[in-house]
């Protein structure tokens, strides 16, 4: 977003850069032509995005170097493990110790800290995290925006308010024009960096028509693109990669197989799989995770959703919670609790504790008002804006009341830069470490 510090281009060897930033050094590829030594640029999920004039980010560099080095005080202070260890359990804190000393860890023992009750135990594993969090990652926080193109739907998930079983509500397509100035909007006006098209299983839309879309963007606007159209088929990955998009968002949703069929009949979770390997193997960086609070999930399987996240190389982690939804199967049933969700977020941390990000989703937003908070001090550090147009942002209801669905893009992006700064988190991007 706009709140973003540009770095400088220090080493070139081939399509890797090294960019400094106040000091700090990170790696990024470069498929821009026209790269030197010495060019200022932003950077986003480990791609240069764009160049910008020394003149222009010099001076944007004078505004942020005192806060730099301000936030990352704030950050190291916030993630300090400063609990007395009185009255914890001693298996708890003997499993963290061994996390962060990156010594083997059981899924049961993973399972036990899931099953964890006492308010000091939890303060523990929340804190742990955050500091895994801001030791290996420093203060960086990413912040993507999202744009969900259609609700038309020809799946029949159980949980899902757009799915097809659901004859209640109206249903919307953005056609090229609506998506290329939605983009542009948040690009040249918001200025983000990088934004995750969406659009539900939507046969309306070819592939040829969705790279054509993917391609005009990257021709007009410096952007990182995610794609999250479903299962578009690999050969659908490998057109649009083509294109230009970089990352795919698509969520296994549990990695329960039974759970899975039970809960999209027709449907087999080894297809939903193969899409996220062989997306990995082409390229792309992938945003991945599962729902939480599934009919019939036990925690070895919430256990199991996070080792698989991390097996699969997710660049992101999205874990949120199932929110009942009306006129679904599952519209009678109940949301987790929010300190589950707190829990999965901090187990995931510990569990990958050097590569993926942790997003807090919009849906644990809209479960727990102060999650976007606590998450951010649990081992999460990233968040999505909704920058879907707001005539369209209410249809996309995938559950009730999403958090944010009325709200501009500016009151958004003033909220998050609040926080942002009073928890101490800068916007360099530090994805390839
Ligand atoms: N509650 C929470 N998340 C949901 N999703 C779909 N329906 C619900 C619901 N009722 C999530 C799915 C999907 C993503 C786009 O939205 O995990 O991958």
């Amino acid at each position: 977003m706009c709140y973003a510090i540009p770095g400088k281009i220090e080493k070139i060897e081939n399509n890797l850069v090294t960019v400094d930033y106040f000091g700090e050094k990170r790696n990024a590829y470069n498929e821009l032509e026209n790269l030197f030594l010495g060019d200022y640029i932003y950077a986003q999920g480990g791609y240069v995005i764009n160049k910008i004039s020394n003149l222009e980010a010099e001076s944007i560099l004078a505004t942020w170097k005192e806060e730099f080095f301000e936030l990352q005080k704030v950050d190291l202070r916030l993630s300090r493990i400063d609990l007395e260890k009185k009255g914890i359990d001693k298996k708890v804190s003997e499993i963290l110790d061994r996390i962060l000393e990156n010594k083997m860890v059981k899924p049961d023992e993973l399972g036990y800290l899931l099953a964890i009750k006492n308010d000091s135990d939890k303060q523990l594993l929340f804190k742990t995290a955050n500091f895994s969090r801001s030791k290996n990652f420093g203060n960086s926080c990413c912040v993507h925006g999202i744009i969900e193109i259609s609700n038309h739907c020809k799946r029949n998930c159980y949980y899902c308010g757009i799915s097809n079983h659901n004859r209640k509500i109206i249903r919307y397509r953005m056609d090229k024009e609506e998506i290329l100035e939605a983009v542009r909007e948040a690009v040249e006006v918001y200025g983000f960096k990088a934004l995750v098209l969406q659009s539900a299983e939507d046969l309306a839309y070819k592939i040829e028509e969705l790279a054509d879309i993917i391609k005009e963007i990257k021709k007009r606007y410096p952007v990182l693109i995610f794609i999250s159209f479903g299962e578009i088929g690999i050969e659908g990955l490998r057109k649009l990669y083509e294109a230009g998009a970089r990352g795919l968002l698509l969520r296994f949703e549990t990695s329960n197989q039974k759970i899975y069929e039970k809960l999209h009949p027709g449907y087999c979770l080894d297809t939903r799989l193969e899409h996220l390997k062989k997306a990995f193997e082409i390229g792309y960086l992938l945003i991945t995770g599962s729902l939480i609070g599934l009919p019939g999930q036990t925690r070895e399987d919430l256990v199991n959703d996070i080792l698989l996240a991390k097996e699969l190389n997710a660049e992101m982690f999205s874990f949120g919670p199932f929110l009942p939804s009306p006129n679904t199967p599952l519209e009678n049933l109940t949301a987790p609790l929010p300190e589950d969700i707190f829990k999965i977020l901090s187990i995931a941390r510990l569990v990958d504790q050097k590569k993926a990000k942790i997003l807090i989703t919009t849906a644990f937003e809209t479960l727990d008002i102060s999650a976007r908070k606590k998450g951010l001090l649990s081992g999460a550090n990233s968040v999505m804006l909704n920058v879907t147009p707001l005539k369209y942002r209410q249809l996309y209801s995938i559950y009730p009341k999403r958090a944010h669905e009325n709200e501009e893009i500016d009151k958004q992006i003033n909220e998050t830069i609040y926080l942002l700064r009073d928890l101490g988190r800068s916007p360099t991007d530090l994805s390839m470490g």
